[in-house]
This record gives structure tokens, sequence and C-alpha cells, in this order.
């Protein structure tokens, strides 16, 4: 094919501006001034690592017919990233936490690419096949800096310094035939333009390096987040953004109603979560219960919390083993939340709640938001533990005419109405006779402040 297929001309367009960003940032400008530090180079390494391990099996797996028939696995690098990673083992260089914890971000919008919108991933490998094409400018750099040879720390950026050019025609050209219609290409300039800003935040952490970057690691997951403690250990920030993807995915609520803010305080207050456990049980349920209070207040019923926290259990033991028993009082949390819950709505009625509020709105919109009638009766049994704020934070968005259909508004009217008359759970009784419905609320206002409050109180 002669020519730019008018996809690879859209992509190249509408990514130039960030291009020229990340071309320009300081790292490059060092290294091309000789004035790198061999840390620096390592971190991009380690970065890179964390990227295309998600990025190429979700190339290599995902079930959509334009990315197979773009994506050859002989064109993974990373078993190049790793055998350089190997010649640098031996030695110790200056921490790179920041730029790898935004590479564990780009990863975590690679996966959930993955699932919820397979062909895009084209806009990511259309990013890291370009860079490619800088890379053998860059190589030359890292050559003449560090004089390196491809068997000792240059294998990645030398996989296509042969004949970059040649591999770049060949991608084009599988992307020109590649069944991507033009709402689709929307899609893919997107997913590219995440890309690049994904990189410029890494390539940004890498130089100058930061004298103490941990200070700076939380706000990496969440700018907005203020200073708080998350886990040193990258297994358990994994395993903290995989949680946060599961409770995501099974609550398209959480994307609808908090959007792009949502999503980065899921990521900060599920990795703090994390830090929790290496305290005393006591320490972790007061913890968790302000949480609770603090997100119930705001449209997130507890239920949505016991879940998390149960889910967070599972990746923290797969991912770190050997850490279980203090992983444990995270599931213990979870238990002591969902035996809250039963105190005022036993599983049955709470079941009986979901399954009735679905059949009222009919099989197009209990997709759409599914589970809310465990929604809604979860923020009564909150307000039943004394919340105030439990019911109406939820059901004020639930009946928004703007919205929902009328069928929708009166189901949710309903359910609430169901879930308040309805008969306590045995241990209930009992409940609502000590909770006070005065029961401490976290002062409304700013979240951060709140948990930054949490924080000094754990600390104590
Ligand atoms: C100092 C750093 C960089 C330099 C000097 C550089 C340079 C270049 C050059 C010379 C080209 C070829 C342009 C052409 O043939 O028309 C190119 C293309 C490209 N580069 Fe970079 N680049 C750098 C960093 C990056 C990075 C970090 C990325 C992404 C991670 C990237 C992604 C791309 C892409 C996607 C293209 C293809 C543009 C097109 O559609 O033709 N580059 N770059």
């Amino acid at each position: 094919m002669n020519g730019i297929a008018p996809v690879m001309a859209r992509l190249r367009a509408e990514t130039r501006d960030l291009h020229t960003r990340v071309e320009e940032l300081p790292m490059f400008t060092a290294l091309a001034a000789e004035d790198l530090p061999l840390a620096s180079y390592v971190g991009l390494l380690r970065s890179l690592a964390i990227v295309y391990a998600d990025l190429e099996a979700a190339l290599a797996s995902v079930p959509d017919t334009a990315v197979r028939s773009v994506w050859d696995d002989a064109w993974r690098r990373l078993p190049t990233l790793h055998q350089d990673l190997a010649h640098f083992q031996a030695h110790t260089f200056t921490e790179t936490p920041v730029a790898e914890l935004h590479a564990q971000v780009v990863a975590q919008q690679i996966r959930q690419r993955a699932v919820a919108d397979p062909r895009s991933l084209l806009g990511y490998l259309y990013v890291f096949e370009g860079s490619s094409l800088g890379g053998s400018i860059l190589r030359r750099q890292v050559v003449a800096s560090f004089g390196l040879t491809p068997t000792s720390g240059l294998a990645y950026l030398s996989s296509h310094a042969a004949a970059p050019t040649a591999q770049w025609r060949e991608f084009g050209g599988r992307m020109g035939k590649a069944p991507i219609t033009a709402t689709e290409q929307d899609r893919l300039v997107a997913s590219a333009r995440e890309a690049f800003t994904g990189m410029g935040q890494i390539v940004r952490a890498l130089y100058p390096l930061a004298p103490e970057p941990r200070q700076q690691l939380v706000q990496a997951l969440n700018p907005l987040a203020g200073t708080h403690p998350i886990p040193d250990d990258g297994r358990e920030i994994q395993a903290a953004l995989r949680a946060g993807e599961h409770t995501w995915r099974e609550f398209p609520y959480y994307a609808w109603r908090y959007g792009a803010r949502g999503e980065q305080f899921t990521r900060s207050d599920s990795a703090w979560l994390v830090t929790l456990a290496q305290h005393d049980e006591a320490i972790v349920t007061h913890q968790v219960r302000w949480l609770g209070r603090v997100l119930a207040s705001r449209g997130m019923p507890q239920w949505l919390l016991e879940l998390h926290l149960e889910v967070l259990h599972g990746e923290l033991v797969a991912a770190v083993p050997e850490r279980q028993a203090e992983y444990d009082r995270l599931r213990h949390a979870s238990t002591m939340l969902r035996s809250m819950r039963h105190a005022h709505i036993d599983e049955a009625q709470f079941q009986e709640l979901i399954a009735a509020f679905d059949q009222q709105v009919g099989p197009e919109w209990s997709m759409r938001l599914p589970r809310t009638g465990g929604l809604l009766a979860s923020a009564v049994a909150d307000e039943r533990a004394g919340i105030r704020q439990a019911v109406p934070s939820i059901a004020e968005w639930m009946i928004d005419p703007t919205r929902f259909p009328e069928e929708w508004r009166e189901a949710v009217s309903v359910t609430i109405e169901k879930a308040r008359a309805g008969e306590l759970g045995s241990m209930g009784r009992d409940a609502r006779r000590v909770s006070s419905p005065q029961s401490a609320l976290v002062a409304p206002g700013n979240y951060v402040l709140g948990l930054s409050q949490a924080v000094q109180a754990t600390a104590q």
C-alpha cells in the first residue's frame, strides 16, 4: 500500500501535540547532553517492563478481530526488557518508585481497556510501536552516554534497530487493512492520547530524580489524595489496583456517578487499606468503620466496602502469600461490615430486594446498573446503623429524572420503603437498640483532610 492509512494519519495528527511534549521532557534533553544518570535509564526499563507485561498479554489474548489482524506475537519486546534488567541486576541504582507507580497505573488502564474496549488497545500499540522510530535516536544517545552494547543493557532499544521503518510500514499496513470504523478510530485516538499521557508521567518522574520519592507516591495514584501512606511493595500496589478494577467492573454505578475522579480515589483508598493490615485488629476495625461512614455518606453504601475488602484480601494473598496472616485482618473487617449489615437486613431479604428491583426495572436497566436493589438496601442498613446521609446521598442521584425513566425511579422508592419497613434479622433488634441515630459522622467537607486525619490516628 502506498500512502498512509487514514487511521494512521489520524493517530499521527491527533497525538502530535503530545509527542512533542514528551520529546521535550528534561529526561530526553539530559540524555542528548550525555547528562542523564544511568539510574534514570534503568528506571525507564523497569517502568516499561511493567507496561509491556500487561500490554502484550492483552494484545495476545483479547478476542477482537482487528487486534488479531494487526498484532503479531513475534513483535513482543518484554523479553528484551527482561534481558536488559537482568544485565543491571547486579548493580544498585537509585530507586525509581514514582515512575514505576505511574507505570502500574498505565498497566491498569490497559487491563481495563482489554475488558471494556479491546479494540482501542490498538491506540496503545500505535504509541509503543511508534516509539521505536525515535528509539533509534535514543539508542545512539544511550550508547554515547553509557557505552552499552546490545547484550549489555541495550536489547530493548535495539529490538527494531536493524529496520525500524520496515517494521513501522508493516504495522501501518496492517492497521490500514483492519476493520476499524470511524467511531472506533475516535476511541483509538483517545487510547493513544492516554498512552502518551501515561508515558509523559513516567518520563517526568525519571529526571530529575526526586531526593525523597516515597513522599510523592500517593500523588502518582491520585493527585487529589493529600498525603497518606501507601504500600512500598509493588506487588501490594498491583493487588490494590486489581481489586479496584474488580469492584468497578462489578458496579458500573461507580464509573457512571463518580467518573475519573472516583477512579483516582479508588486507587489511593484501596492502596491505603492495604497499609492497615500491618496494624492491630482494633485499629483496622476503627479505620474501616471510619472510611465506611465517609463513603456511605457520599453515596457509596458500606456493602461496597465490604465486598472490596473481600476482593482485596484475595488479591493480596495471591500476590504475597507469606503475609496472609496480616491480610486476614482485612477479611475480618469485611466480615465485621457484613455482620453490621445483617444486623439490620438479613441476607435473604437483601437478596429478595435485589431480585425484586431487577424485575421491576427490566433486563435492560438492571444490566446498566446491576445490583442496585442491594445498594439501596445496604444504604438503608447504614441509615439504621446511624449514618444519617446514607439513604439521601444515594437516593437523590438514583431518582434524578434527567438520568432515569419513571419505572426506575418508582423502583428506587419502593425498594427503600420495603427495606425500611422490612423485618429485622434476629441480631437486628439488639443492634437497633444500641446504635444511636446520632452516632458520630465524619464531618462533611474535605475528604482528603478526613483521610489524612485517619492516618494520623492510625500512627498514634
Ligand atoms: C526524545 C525522545 C523522542 C524522539 C527524539 C522521538 C523522535 C521521533 C521521530 C524522529 C519519529 C519519526 C517521525 C517520522 O518519521 O515522521 C517519531 C515517531 C513517533 N514517536 Fe517518537 N520520539 C521520542 C520519544 C517518543 C516516545 C517516548 C514515544 C511514546 C512512548 C514516541 C512515540 C512515537 C510515535 C507513536 C511515532 C509515530 C508518529 C507517526 O505516526 O508517524 N516517541 N519519534
